[in-house]
């Protein structure tokens, strides 16, 4: 019986550092889902096309990193056959054993609503851009307005906006050192956890 951990929130907010470190502490698999809408979204042509083919090459790009690449992702993403495109490939990820970890936009809402666990994961406006700007080497006052409009464009798409699952814990990093949100993160799978093996 597999294990799914939904976990959804704004760009920067530190869903990624979390979603790793859970599947590294848990033993279980890790997919990035904002890399296939990245990849989608830098391939160029036709968005649909390219979100039906891609391969490992493309998500192993170079530049899917990039404020650009995370621009063209959000645009892609609107596109509702984009997404449905990127869904069965998701699903079956989240059903692989002994777990599986999955951080997006739309986890604990249209992929996995049935996850053993949902977080969704926060951070004020100017951290989120503060941290983005020192890992890309960018101006935070830049990024500010790049990341603003992002979440803008997610939260007010018709398909799959960002917005916390009702049944979704939401952690705040504002204030938290990466090792504490890690930390409150493990303790919410681990309590998880030993529910269902009761
Ligand atoms: O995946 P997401 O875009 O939500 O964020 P991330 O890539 O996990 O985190 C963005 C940046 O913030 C990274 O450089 C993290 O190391 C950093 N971070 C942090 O400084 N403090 C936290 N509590 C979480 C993340
Ligand atoms: O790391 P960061 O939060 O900056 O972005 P990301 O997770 O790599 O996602 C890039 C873009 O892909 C987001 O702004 C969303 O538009 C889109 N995305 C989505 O719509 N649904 C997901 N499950 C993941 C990403």
């Amino acid at each position: 019986m597999s294990f799914a951990i939904a976990i959804d929130g704004p760009a920067a907010s530190g869903k990624g550092t979390i979603a790793r470190a859970l599947a590294v502490y848990f033993g279980f698999h890790h997919l990035d889902t904002g890399l296939l809408y990245r990849a989608t979204g830098v391939r160029g042509g036709d968005p649909v096309q390219a979100a039906q083919s891609l391969t490992a090459e493309d998500l192993t790009r170079d530049d899917l990193r990039s404020a650009g690449a995370g621009q063209a992702a959000s645009r892609v993403a609107a596109i509702p056959e984009v997404r449905a495109a990127l869904f069965d490939f998701q699903r079956r990820f989240a059903a692989r054993e002994p777990g599986a970890v999955l951080d997006g936009r739309d986890i604990g809402t249209v992929i996995c609503p049935d996850a053993e666990v949902k977080l969704y994961v926060i951070a004020s406006d100017e951290i989120r851009a503060q941290r983005r700007a020192a890992e890309l080497g960018a101006d935070p006052a830049e990024m500010l307005l790049q990341l603003q409009e992002r979440d803008r464009r997610d939260s007010e798409r018709a398909t799959a906006p960002l917005r916390p699952a009702d049944d979704a814990v939401v952690l705040d990093t504002s204030d938290l050192a990466i090792d504490q949100a890690i930390a409150i993160a493990i303790e919410i799978v681990d309590k998880a956890w030993n529910r269902r093996l009761l």
